[in-house]
């Protein structure tokens, strides 16, 4: 186990490149087994969900070859079959894109039920109706998931929930179906418009990806491709957080500012400067930012994953705020924690209400979560003295080098050895 020793109070100054999106690339991988040549993925994040993706193909017998910056290639002809069975699969939630891309690629397919950030029940239900619309069995026993198909058959298939997760599986197990297939109330998010333009790269037929409604004709094959992901919205969200956290100013490099939006908006809201240029956002807040209210909703609204480490800013930001979460039902685990920092924290539901404090004060804190860990640097970040945060393995899961970003940006950070907790 591993912590993070911050020496916070230090001006964020400089600029940050910001990676492949996590959250794209987390489905683009195992989608990579649907072609039957090989791939080329550019722009893929160094973190630890993408590396276990990577070491599952290879045990799938997927051929990986890392051909340096950030760039890999993943020829699955040779396999036979798609099971992730081992802990590894249990580890991360992405590890169920198996499902839909097993479904495509040999109408069957074995994974681990999945595990993921602590951030609620997180039910699979969705993705199972997806699944059996288009004529597949699905088993869940022993903590595992099966599902097969004699024949896959497009269909028309409503969400009850809007959910990313359940689009995107579904897609996955659509490209090739015989048919039509429909699914209306899809997520919107950037990284379904990155899977769909993925599996368009391959030879599929997907429509209107980043609507409420999305057209698959499937094709009896799907070729390989070269594609680069996305940048990280949310990685660069937490920088923009940083930044205004450390009254700083920071050059946030290739991002998609549309993808921003509701981000910017906010900050400019509590005072923030933003300025854009082209692929480029420029961070900058010389005084103490002022409150917000903020409602998490599905995109284009504020992003569910950036509300921890916006509640960092609003612990130290002028005035009363609040942050509504609509998305998850578990996702203020970080709130205790910012509390023993001395933040002024009140949970009520689906509400979190924060009263600006002046400042924080350092202290050995945990993370629970990926979002949860990026708000205890933030709050770290924030305040002269010493904090630790320990079980960072949740963080490393999905901000590529986040401490030689930040130590560029010239916070003082270093990753040290938990002695305690490996005895
Ligand atoms: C993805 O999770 C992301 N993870 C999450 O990011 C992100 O917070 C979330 O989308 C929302 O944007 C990955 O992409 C790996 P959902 P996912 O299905 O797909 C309910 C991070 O920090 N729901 O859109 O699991 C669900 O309980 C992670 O990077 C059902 O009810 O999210 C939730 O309330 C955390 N039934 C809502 O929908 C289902 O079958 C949205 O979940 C599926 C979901």
């Amino acid at each position: 186990m591993n912590k993070f020793i911050i020496q916070g109070g230090k001006k964020l100054k400089g600029e940050v490149e910001i990676s492949g999106f996590k959250n794209a690339a987390v489905a683009i991988l195992p989608a990579s087994i649907l072609a039957e040549g090989k791939v080329v993925i550019e722009n893929l994040p160094n973190i630890s969900d993408t590396r276990t993706l990577l070491k599952i193909l290879e045990s799938m017998n997927a051929t990986v070859i890392p051909l340096g910056n950030n760039t890999v290639s993943i020829e699955p002809a040779k396999m036979k079959e798609c099971k992730a069975e081992h802990d590894m699969a249990s580890g991360l939630r992405a590890s169920y894109y198996f499902l839909g891309a097993g479904l495509g690629r040999f109408h069957k397919a074995k994974v681990a039920y999945p595990g993921g950030c602590h951030i609620g029940s997180r039910p699979i239900d969705q993705h199972i109706k997806g699944f059996e619309a288009l004529g597949a069995k699905v088993k869940i026993e022993q903590g595992m998931i099966s599902v097969q198909a004699r024949e896959l058959k497009g269909a028309k298939i409503y969400l009850d929930v809007v959910s990313v997760g359940a689009t995107i599986n579904i897609m996955l197990a659509a490209v090739k179906a015989k048919g039509q297939t429909i699914i209306e109330n899809a997520a919107k998010e950037p990284h379904i418009v990155d899977v769909a333009n993925f599996l368009n790269a391959m030879g599929a037929k997907v429509k209107g990806a980043g609507t409420d409604t999305i057209k698959i004709q499937g094709v009896k094959k799907l070729g390989g491709c070269e594609h680069a992901i996305i940048p990280d919205q949310i990685e660069a969200g937490t920088y923009m957080i940083a930044a205004a956290a450390t009254r700083g100013e920071v050059l946030i490099k290739n991002v998609i500012p549309k993808h921003l939006e509701s981000i910017t908006a906010k900050l400019i809201e509590m005072d923030v400067t933003i300025d854009e240029n082209g692929d480029e956002i420029r961070v900058k807040a010389s005084k103490r930012t002022k409150s917000a209210d903020i409602k998490t909703l599905v995109y284009p609204g504020f992003p569910t994953d950036l509300q921890q480490p916006m509640s960092s800013l609003l612990a130290i930001s002028e005035g009363t705020g609040s942050i509504t979460e609509n998305i998850f039902e578990g996702r203020f685990k970080h709130v205790n924690e910012l509390k023993r920092m001395g933040a002024s924290i009140r949970v009520e539901g689906k509400v979190a209400i924060i009263e600006g404090v002046k400042k924080l004060s350092p202290a050995t804190v945990k993370a629970s979560d990926l979002r949860a860990g990026a708000a205890l640097i933030i709050a770290a970040l924030s305040t002269k003295g010493t904090t630790e945060i320990y079980e960072v393995e949740h963080i490393l899961r999905g901000y590529d080098r986040i401490e030689e970003k930040l130590q560029n940006l010239g916070a003082k950070i270093e990753l040290a050895e938990d002695k305690e907790a490996d005895k």
